[in-house]
């Protein structure tokens, strides 16, 4: 049975709101099964509206309707009209009115984890996108703001710590009832999706912050007691980040106090609520013992990702949710900025392109691929993607790429000075940067509405009797669904010419001019660029810093690439050198395996001289040791794509790799041990990441040795990144040590559910030929829950989105493994399951043998009766398009 379509929306179709409201008075009476919510709403007809506002219609999901008064007087059943999803009032007076709605909900049966629901013992809410109206009905848009006020009554016992938006004005007990209730008002206007409200048993640390103008800011992170003690380092961040934001954007914060709460389940990494950000809690809680560098690294990020929403989300907000990007991309750019003058520039840009590479390229590229700004969806929380938020952030970075960072800035502070208090468009975003520059960016908005990712093709012919070099560059760029035919972009490409010296050449171009920063801007499908006064033949590198998110093609020799592996003045550009290099080592070696050298010999060499350079950053050095991944190969083999193939060839040239350097990785290993005590800073994480490269490609050997060097990292470890890297190491390696890693971590660590995720990661990605049966196995495990979506993302997330040989299978095995989980998580959670489909956005890549298996699969879950609007949308579109 065909599922029933749903109900595409339109940007084309944006109609202002019928009505505003002034006020929201909120009075929610939390019970586990019954809670009661009021409503008062002061509303007023928009001056903007489009339609006659002579009636009302409001959203509302899951709500039993007690009772309706139109400016205090009672509505009776003929007054107003109830729907599954809405509550409409007949006749409304076409001037000020308020509206004063009674609701029940149940927040213990709420499964989906958005609107009112349970988190263990708490009462939590998530209201992005959609959410507000599971609580009460409403305007639920983004382009409805208003100022909210909300009183909570609970029992005292049992939710102690009530806490909303704003500012408390006052609490206290309900008479000798055994309740008590708390006030907050948030004088700042905001669209329901930023309403947020947490009851229960709750525990806190606390600090303060004086902002730049002198103002005390109390902050608190709230955790369920007993875990005070992993906080830390998540106030330390927020610290960091208020201080930051004041420092690179001006931007102060507003309120006298900030809140994070911690909860255990929850959909989404966190949430920006105004003054209450809610928090996954894998990215708040850490200790060294409990918590990877990589962990602490993601925890420093989010907490500023949320925290800098507060001027890039809430002050500014999105008209609408097509527009999106302008708030999540431009705050991912910001959190990556945030951490590259935190930590290392260089780093951080390798960890954001392979992050964008490894999300966003497939998803470009495949059956789901939509612009930064989809003009469709049928389900909005399906358009949390890597496309609006990574592509959404390099969009931004190639605005500050362009106009430069003074330029930029300039354009910021427009866009906050403009547009503050509103809830606006991306086309009023770069108009602010056209109008602070004095720039036509008519062009440049193509990025916001074109999918795919841009093809560019260059070619560099020198001349030695002009002494000039001419660059060619084409750009084209495939269709995509609904979108047959598309037109060149304008493309920041920053590039250098190297001398024979290893040395910059300076840029000059053909009219004497200097390329600022050398960044070159792209505008027609094909153009050339004559540089003059190149004494010799150079050696290019182009698109320096991944200054657009482009696949580039660019036909260099092997001895250019190890050139640019050395002398390469910019350091983003000696990784990509390696990374293409050994691409094309793997690739090759895929081609004749039997070739008589061994694959890897040379490879090994080039990398020899970068590893090696004390004066580099170790963290540096362990991502240029980190060679392509197998989805990385799988990205450049394009079709008929076999992972078994892969991984094989992969293996072959890491053991020769590891063999050829193991003197050198040995020393690494040894030489850069960390003294004292643990500090998840980026110079000590940098050295234990060198150490975890080195020792991972010394592992690759097989050799006794290196399996109880592996065990003996495992077992001295004295911190989770240590004792994570060992039990990583082991994962993938039959026998007596892997049994005993695997007992002894789950032993330790059974009373800890957020530590036993690694325990659960760990053996989902695994490459030995039993994991979907071990994965099989493990979702019976007594600690595994579908119900938690951290639990699924660990063991169904890890097997299906980061294990390509053994979720591709060749059996269909891992297929069938992974939607008979999704069907069942549809059920109750279908933001989750319908982000889990997404691992078989690339099928149709595949060698035909998997194609028609993975086929199969998606099969079964479309033909699911009673599948959820939100895996409809995605698993059409994924098979839809292979017509
Ligand atoms: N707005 C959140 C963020 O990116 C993400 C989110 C979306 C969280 C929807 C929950 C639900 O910061
Ligand atoms: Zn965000």
């Amino acid at each position: 049975m065909p599922a029933k379509p749903h109900r595409t929306i339109r940007l084309k179709d944006y109609k202002p709101a019928s009505h505003e409201i002034d006020s929201v008075d909120l009075d929610i009476n939390l019970e586990p099964e019954k809670t009661r919510v009021t409503a008062r709403l002061k509303m007023r007809p928009n001056p903007a509206r489009e339609t006659l506002a002579d009636k009302l219609v409001l959203v509302g999901q899951g709500l039993e309707l007690v009772e309706v008064k139109l400016s205090g007087r009672k509505l009776g059943a003929k007054d107003y009209a109830v729907t599954a999803d809405s509550l409409t009032i007949k006749a409304v007076p076409e001037k000020p009115f308020t509206l004063e709605i009674t609701t029940i909900c149940n927040p213990q049966a709420n499964k989906a984890l958005t609107g009112l629901y349970r988190s263990r013992d708490m009462y939590c809410t998530q209201c992005e996108a959609e959410g507000f109206r599971r609580i009460t009905y409403y305007l639920d848009r983004p382009d409805v703001l208003s100022i909210f006020t909300t009183r909570i009554e609970a029992d005292a016992e049992a939710a102690p710590v009530l806490l909303s938006n704003g500012n408390l004005v006052e609490s206290g007990k309900v008479g000798k009832t055994g309740r008590h209730y708390a006030i907050w008002h948030d004088p700042f206007k905001k669209p329901s999706y930023l309403f947020a409200m947490v009851a229960g048993k709750l525990a806190h640390i606390r600090d303060t912050f004086k902002t730049m103008s002198g103002r005390k800011v109390e902050l608190r992170i709230y955790v369920e007691p007993g875990k005070e003690d992993r906080c830390g380092w998540a106030m330390d961040s927020l610290k960091r980040s208020m201080a930051w934001d004041e420092r690179r954007w001006g931007r102060e914060y507003d309120l006298d106090i900030f809140m994070i709460v911690a909860v255990s389940d929850f959909n989404m990494g966190a949430m920006e609520n105004k003054g209450l950000n809610v928090f996954n809690d894998k990215l708040v809680l850490a200790s060294p013992e409990t918590a990877t560098d990589g962990n602490f690294e993601s925890i420093e990020a989010v907490i500023g990702h949320e925290y800098f929403h507060n001027w890039t989300g809430n002050r500014i907000t999105c008209r609408d949710w097509f527009q999106l990007c302008l708030k999540e991309g431009l705050t991912v750019f910001r959190d990556q900025e945030f951490t590259a003058d935190e930590r290392s520039g260089t780093v951080e840009r390798i960890a954001a392109v392979r992050g964008l590479r490894a999300a966003q390229f497939p998803e470009d590229a495949g059956p789901l691929a939509h612009p930064v700004r989809p003009s469709s969806y049928i389900e909005i929380n399906n358009f949390y993607t890597a496309t609006v938020y990574q592509k959404g952030a390099e969009v931004c970075r190639m605005l500050q790429t362009t106009l430069g960072l003074d330029g930029f800035r300039k354009g910021m502070d427009l866009y906050f000075e403009r547009h503050d208090g509103e809830a606006t468009t991306v086309e009023k975003f770069v108009a602010c940067f056209e109008d602070a520059c004095g720039v036509d960016l008519k062009q440049f908005m193509l990025w916001y509405s074109q999918a795919g990712t841009p093809e560019l093709v260059c070619s560099l012919r020198y001349d030695t009797k002009s002494q000039t070099a001419e660059l060619t560059v084409e750009q084209s760029l495939s269709p995509s669904p609904g979108q047959p035919k598309k037109k060149p972009y304008q493309i920041p490409l920053r590039m250098g010419l190297i001398g024979s010296n290893g040395q910059d050449i300076e840029l000059q171009l053909e009219d004497g001019s200097e390329p600022r920063d050398g960044v070159i801007e792209l505008t027609r499908a094909r153009e050339k660029i004559r540089f003059k006064n190149v004494p010799s033949k150079p050696v290019a590198s182009l698109l320096r810093g991944f200054s657009a998110p482009v696949n580039l093609t660019f036909d260099q020799s092997v001895e250019d690439l190890e050139f640019l592996m050395v002398h390469d003045s910019d350091l983003y550009n000696r990784w990509q050198a390696a990374q293409t290099y050994a691409t094309r080592v793997i690739i090759n070696s895929m081609k004749s395996a039997k070739a008589t050298t061994q694959p890897g010999l040379e490879l090994a060499m080039a990398l020899r001289h970068t590893v090696s350079d004390e004066s580099l950053e170790p963290a540096y050095r362990a991502q240029f040791m980190s060679l392509p991944s197998e989805p990385d190969l799988a990205r450049q083999i394009r079709s008929n794509v076999d992972p078994a193939a892969i991984h094989e060839a992969r293996d072959r040239v890491l053991k020769v790799v590891g063999q050829e350097l193991a003197e050198l990785l040995q020393q690494l290993y040894e030489r850069n041990r960390a003294k004292g005590t643990y500090s998840p800073d980026a110079a000590n994480a940098g050295k234990r990441s060198l150490r975890a490269a080195a020792l991972s490609l010394l592992v690759r050997r097989g050799l006794p040795a290196d399996i109880t060097l592996a065990a003996k990292h495992f077992g001295e470890a004295r911190n989770m990144t240590d004792q994570l890297t060992g039990l990583g190491l082991l994962a993938d390696i039959a026998g007596p040590e892997r049994t005993r890693a695997l007992a002894a971590f789950e032993k330790q660590w059974s009373g800890d559910l957020l530590v036993m995720d690694k325990w659960f990661a760990v053996q989902a990605m695994s490459d030995l030929p039993d994991t979907a049966e071990q994965v099989e196995a493990l979702l019976r495990h007594p600690l595994f829950s579908l119900h938690n979506p951290n639990k699924v993302r660990a063991l169904i997330g890890s097997f299906a989105q980061a294990n390509q040989l053994n979720f591709n299978r060749p059996d269909g095995k891992g297929y069938q493994l992974v939607v008979s989980s999704i069907i069942e998580l549809d059920g109750f959670n279908p933001q989750v399951a319908a982000r889990m489909l997404g691992a078989f956005r690339s099928w149709q890549t595949l060698e035909p043998g998997r194609r028609k298996l993975a086929s199969k699969a998606l099969e079964t879950v479309r033909s699911h009766p009673g599948l959820s609007r939100d895996a409809y949308e995605i698993v059409t579109k994924m098979i839809g398009s292979e017509e």
